[in-house]
């Protein structure tokens, strides 16, 4: 477990943990309070874990991403990794299903400085996200919103990435059950199925060349080639 509380990191040692924590700071003060506001909020802290997070800042950073896409915005503490890896001039179209969530969000984006790189689109990605279609392509797109939907939301990757752009998606594992014939955990059976068919295609559909980051939720990644 990370020292914010929710997802761990360092292969289950605790001590690997602690210590890269302190070197790498992957958490500063304005991300924290918004894994704090949100819990003030109401709602479940279910932000990418401090780490992810700078997996995002940096591999956003690596791909020179300046026009990028995130499904699933909660109180935006993954949006503000993303931007900070875009630089100046990168502007994210975020997409959340809830508007007093998305308020929250916009609040944080303020507060982070990053109010004029940033478009909130409110409502169900599955109908929203065609808001953007004539703005692509997109150098990045980050899905992070309900299970059931990556498959549609990677199809909508394929199809609004630049060849070279690229896709992540967060809980790629689905809590272990995507490895399991028939899942019998706690989350739901359907959202196992949808990251199942979701894994496939992005490893096996032929538009990208991907691989799994074996963060505790799964981080999947591809490059668009074709
Ligand atoms: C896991 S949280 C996102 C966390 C965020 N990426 C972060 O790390 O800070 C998922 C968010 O997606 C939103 N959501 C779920 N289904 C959605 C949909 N179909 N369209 C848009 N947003 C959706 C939820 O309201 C929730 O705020």
């Amino acid at each position: 477990m990370s020292a914010a509380g929710e997802k761990g990191f360092g292969q289950g040692s605790e001590q690997l943990a602690r210590w890269a924590e302190r070197l790498f700071r992957p958490e500063d003060d304005l991300l924290r309070q918004v894994r704090e506001r949100t819990v003030a909020a109401g709602l479940r802290p279910i932000q990418v874990g401090p780490f992810d997070g700078l997996h995002l800042e940096v591999l956003a950073r690596a791909a020179g991403a300046k026009r990028a896409v995130e499904i699933g915005t909660l109180a935006g503490y993954s949006g503000v990794c993303l931007l900070r890896g875009m630089g100046k001039g990168g502007l994210l179209h975020t997409f959340e299903r809830d508007p007093a969530t998305a308020e929250l969000a916009a609040e944080t984006f303020g507060r982070a400085g990053f109010a004029g790189q940033v478009r909130i689109h409110v409502g169900d990605a599955r109908d929203t996200l065609r808001e953007v279609d004539r703005e692509g392509p997109f150098d990045l797109v980050f899905i992070d919103a309900d299970k059931a939907g990556y498959p549609a939301y990677l199809v909508w990757a394929e199809e609004n990435l630049r060849v070279g752009g690229m896709v992540l998606a967060d809980n790629a594992f689905g809590w272990g059950g995507v490895a399991q014939e028939e899942y019998a955990g706690s989350h739901s059976a359907e959202d196992v199925e949808a990251l199942k068919l979701f894994n496939e295609r992005l490893a096996q559909g032929g538009r990208f060349r991907a691989t799994m980051l074996p963060t505790e939720e799964g981080l999947a990644m591809g490059v668009k080639v074709r």
